[in-house]
């Protein structure tokens, strides 16, 4: 399999590249459980496998990569792992932000930061601030983020808006909703993966992913590679997208 993505006339779809690819990276636990090893091992070739998708994703033009790496539930997994998870987060985030500006690529963290430590958030920010200005690519890491959340945050703020006399309620549209989101600077996810044979969304993107399309993939989270990307770009070039509108 090559990295090239196929021209559309040859696998009959009728949409060009993806702007947004957005990763459900599952599978590190059962990665690890296969060669007896401890869930931390699994989660530390996922990071591994998040390189694969970053370079994956520039190879193949996207704008925005978006990583689902700690969902709000997350937060109910066994303590030591949740240590684990973020003592990952945190060497990524001291390790690969040199590297991620090189690449020229642009960090951004969507999820309830508050429910993080000082130290990580300190380390976001850093990052944030280091990275803004790269133009090739955006990586949003979604860190403590849960869908529903987001869009109760984006309610109470649009609900203050209309309480202090900012805006009226038939101001409320989808515009102005979309832009009360943590991805308000983004475009909607075009494509959706989710690795390791689950068929969930798991409170994930859920406002954004209305017409996104899916692509379930069986294996699993640490065995993804650049190859893998390359594959997922020519079965979503194959796709035909409505939008709920064209027969
Ligand atoms: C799901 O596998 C994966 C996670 C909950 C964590 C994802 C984290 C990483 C890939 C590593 C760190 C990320 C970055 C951005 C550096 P699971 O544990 O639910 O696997 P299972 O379903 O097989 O048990």
């Amino acid at each position: 399999m090559t990295a090239g993505i196929q021209p559309l006339s040859e696998n009959g779809g009728d949409v060009s590249a993806p702007r947004h690819v957005a990763i459900i990276m599952d599978g590190n636990g059962r990665w690890a459980a296969k060669r007896r090893l401890p869930r931390s091992a699994g989660h530390r070739r996922g990071a591994e496998a998040v390189r694969e998708a970053i370079s994956g994703a520039l190879k193949a033009g996207v704008e925005y990569l978006t990583l689902y790496a700690f969902s709000s539930e997350n937060w109910n997994r066994p303590q030591e792992e949740v240590t684990d998870l973020m003592g990952l987060l945190k060497l990524y985030l001291s390790r690969e932000v040199k590297s991620l500006s090189k690449q020229g690529i642009r960090l951004k963290v969507i999820g309830r930061r508050k429910r993080l430590s000082e130290d990580i958030n300190e380390m976001i920010e850093r990052a944030e601030t280091q990275t803004r200005d790269n133009k090739r690519m955006t990586l949003v890491i979604a860190l403590s983020y849960g869908g529903r959340d987001e869009i109760l945050d984006a309610v109470r703020s649009i609900a203050a808006d209309v309480a202090d006399g900012r805006m009226s309620i038939d101001d409320i549209d989808e515009a102005r909703f979309q832009n009360s989101l943590a991805t308000h600077d983004l475009p909607d996810p075009d494509l959706i993966i989710r690795t390791s044979g689950e068929q969930r969304l798991s409170n994930f993107l859920l406002w954004q992913a209305a017409y996104s399309e899916f692509l379930f993939l069986d294996l699993l989270w640490p065995d993804f590679t650049e190859e893998t990307f390359a594959s997922a770009m020519e079965e979503y070039q194959g796709r035909h997208r409505r939008f709920g509108g064209r027969p």
